[in-house]
């Protein structure tokens, strides 16, 4: 039995195992159907989620499992003052796996020092979300056929947004990715990321301010939204909050095979209009969280298909 904190828990190897598996689960979701039968997956939200507490539960519907959880802390008697560890403790009487998102860092990784079943971060305040960056992963293999030798923009609040810190730190061990950072100085990515994963690695990136310089060069443009729940003064979200919107106009430039990725929610950092483009793939990306969960589910809690 393992956990699932950070996306670095993962090696390539069991990712590449992750993307084929959701690979054969698209292609025939019928074989897995029963393979979690009877078993239970909770889902502890203390912030909310609409695709990553949905997918879950849709992933471990899809494969003939049960859910149980809550989707906000002021329905779980964390309202009450109870601890992290606690309500770990009491769910895993209840549950096979845990999924938990949680607003303060760190907190699934101390849930899953008191737990003998499995627990998977999903998301945990601005520092990590794996299981959005095995979702990030599927799409980019899905749609650009490889996840090496790719020059890659992360357009926007690049300080607080924790599928951008995770997404950097899982890329870093393929070769050949060419790192564009296009945020304004207040938003760029944490000191320490800089530090652990392109200085320690020798990887060079490229800082920008205007998304328009460097389009032409992209083939995958990630979007983020600034994260008003992060920010200690409301003046200072209002001031970020449009630095960038990606609209058509923007991307008249951009190679005809640019992959848009988004983790979503949008609030207004890329135009609707761009929805109809065909190199928009933020609701694919949506798609294929449930996938690659389903594949998740099924590896941490050990079953599989016959076929398999
Ligand atoms: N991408 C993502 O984490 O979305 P939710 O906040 O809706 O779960």
């Amino acid at each position: 039995m393992r956990h699932l904190i950070d996306p670095m828990d993962l090696s390539v190897e069991e990712i590449d195992h992750l993307i084929e598996l959701a690979g054969k689960i698209i292609d025939h979701p019928e074989k897995y159907r029963e393979v979690c039968r009877y078993k239970k997956l909770a889902t502890l939200f203390f912030e909310p989620s609409t695709r990553t507490r949905l997918s879950f539960e849709a992933a471990m519907m899809e494969l003939g499992g049960n859910v149980l959880g809550f989707s906000s802390a002021d329905s779980s008697s964390a309202a009450k003052g109870e601890s992290v560890a606690d309500t770990a403790r009491a769910v895993a009487c209840y549950a096979d796996i845990i999924a938990m998102r949680h607003p303060k860092e760190g907190a699934p990784l101390v849930a899953s020092q008191y737990v003998d079943i499995p627990i998977i971060n999903a998301g945990d305040g601005g520092h990590n979300h794996p299981t959005q960056t095995l979702t990030d992963l599927l799409t980019i293999k899905q749609e650009k056929g490889r996840l090496d030798h790719l020059t890659i923009g992360f357009c926007g609040d690049l300080k607080f947004g924790r599928t951008v810190h995770s997404l950097i730190k899982a890329l870093s061990r393929y070769e050949g990715i060419n790192y564009i950072l296009i945020s304004p100085e207040e938003l760029q990515i944490p000191e320490y990321l800089k530090k652990e994963v392109f200085e320690k690695k020798g990887i060079t990136y490229q800082e920008v301010e205007r998304m328009e310089e460097v389009m032409p060069e992209l083939d995958i443009i990630y979007m983020t939204r600034v994260q008003r729940e992060r920010f200690f003064n409301e003046a200072d979200y209002i001031r970020l909050k449009d630095s960038y919107i990606l609209d058509m106009d923007k991307l008249k430039n951009a190679k005809e095979d640019l992959a848009i990725l988004h983790p979503l929610p949008r609030v207004n950092e890329i135009s609707v209009k761009v929805d109809d483009d065909p190199r928009a793939c933020y609701f694919k990306q949506v798609n294929y969280g449930k996938y690659i969960r389903m594949a998740l589910i099924m590896t941490m809690l050990g079953v599989k298909a016959d076929e398999d």
